[in-house]
């Protein structure tokens, strides 16, 4: 699939706003994701708000994108009756390598910024978010319009020799 090899971190933005429709179909995508038994623990926060953004990107030293992008979603896990609780953490990260790629088929770009299961980073964002005790913090994606026109682009990962066939190690 074309958008899987030009996916790329895009971390430098114009101001331009993303639109409603791409926003819609950017968390429709996340909820397709596969999740354990389809429980589908993901809530999700659309943040606009610049000073929000602001206080988001304090979160590490590596979350500036997030004040630079018009645009950030913060994938939250509501551990609220979930039949397979240890399984959220890859819920979650399916739906967010769902909504990467939608965002590259929406001609955006997007970056994820790691959150959970640091427990410093968790810790702020429950804060500047007021989350209650059973919602988690998982990922920020920072997301807009690339700053550079080819900013999604391919890069060859291939290792043939991370792949071995019947037995590990031949
Ligand atoms: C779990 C996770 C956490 C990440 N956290 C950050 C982050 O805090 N800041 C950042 O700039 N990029 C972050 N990234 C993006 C990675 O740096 C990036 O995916 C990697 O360098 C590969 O580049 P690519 O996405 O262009 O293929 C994160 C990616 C993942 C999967």
């Amino acid at each position: 699939m074309n958008i899987i090899n030009m996916r790329r971190s895009v971390r430098q933005f114009t101001q331009e706003p993303v639109q409603e429709v791409a926003i819609l179909e950017i968390l429709k995508s996340g909820m397709q994701a596969p999740s354990a038994g389809n429980q589908q623990p993901w809530e999700f926060i659309v943040i606009k708000d610049e000073d929000k953004r602001f206080e988001l990107s304090k979160m590490s030293p590596y979350a500036e994108p997030i004040k630079r992008a018009p645009l950030a979603i913060v994938l939250l896990a509501n551990l609220t009756n979930l039949n397979f609780p240890q399984f959220w953490h890859q819920d979650l990260s399916n739906a967010s390598q769902n909504m990467l790629l939608e965002v590259v088929n929406q001609s955006l770009g997007a970056v994820w910024l790691g959150v959970a299961p640091d427990e410093d980073r968790t810790t702020y964002i429950k804060n500047c978010l007021s989350l209650p005790e059973d919602v988690e913090p998982f990922c920020i994606l920072a997301i807009g319009h690339p700053l550079e026109s080819n900013a999604n682009h391919y890069v060859n990962r291939f290792k043939e020799e991370r792949i071995y066939y019947e037995v590990y190690g031949e």
